[in-house]
């Protein structure tokens, strides 16, 4: 991969539907396929972007953002191909989002999959919230945390 090969092409039409549905059953064979139709429907379309290698002729990652507020941004699922991982384009898919969310003074949240916790932790992310019942923990940018504390009782000690 050179730096020239990758493009990264907002997803405000349906021309990558087919191929990130692909990617995504590829990459998350234990999801339901409704997720990922769900999550196209309902994706920001300033916010949700792949990235497209002209070389190879194929989208290699994906990630689809959703207002969440007027203020937040949620990551439903990014992904990158399993032939082009651990070369940097899952951090450059973030910082992208990251660099938006700070122009637009949003604040970026998601639920990571437990594996890939400390991905995001390197990126800058924090845990904002546990679910113990159900074992998962919400992550978000320093916004985020601030918005989780200032949403909370007057008194609250939690
Ligand atoms: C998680 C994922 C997006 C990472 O993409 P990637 O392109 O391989 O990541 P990068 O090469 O940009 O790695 C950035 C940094 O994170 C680290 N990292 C990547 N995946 C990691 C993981 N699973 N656990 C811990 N660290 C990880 C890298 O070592 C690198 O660290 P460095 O900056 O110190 O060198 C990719 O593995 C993937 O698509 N996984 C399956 C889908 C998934 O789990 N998506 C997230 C949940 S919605």
């Amino acid at each position: 991969m050179n730096d020239d090969d990758v493009v990264y092409v907002k997803a405000s039409d349906d021309t990558y539907y087919r191929d990130v549905k692909a990617l995504f059953s590829q990459v998350f064979p234990e999801f339901d396929r409704s997720d990922i139709i769900k999550s196209w429907e309902w994706r920001d379309k300033n916010y949700s972007y792949v990235s497209y290698s002209k070389k190879s002729k194929r989208i290699i990652a994906f990630i689809l953002v959703q207002l969440d507020g007027p203020s937040n941004l949620y990551v439903s699922y990014m992904a990158v191909h399993p032939d082009e991982r651990g070369i940097g384009i899952g951090a450059i898919v973030v910082k992208t989002l990251l660099k938006m969310a700070k122009r637009d003074q949003k604040a970026v949240s998601l639920i990571p999959l437990t594996r890939v916790r400390k991905f995001y932790e390197k990126l800058g992310f924090y845990m904002t919230g546990k679910n113990h019942a159900y074992n998962f923990h919400c992550y978000g940018t320093r916004r985020a945390v601030k918005a989780a504390h200032e949403s909370r009782p007057p008194h609250s000690h939690s």
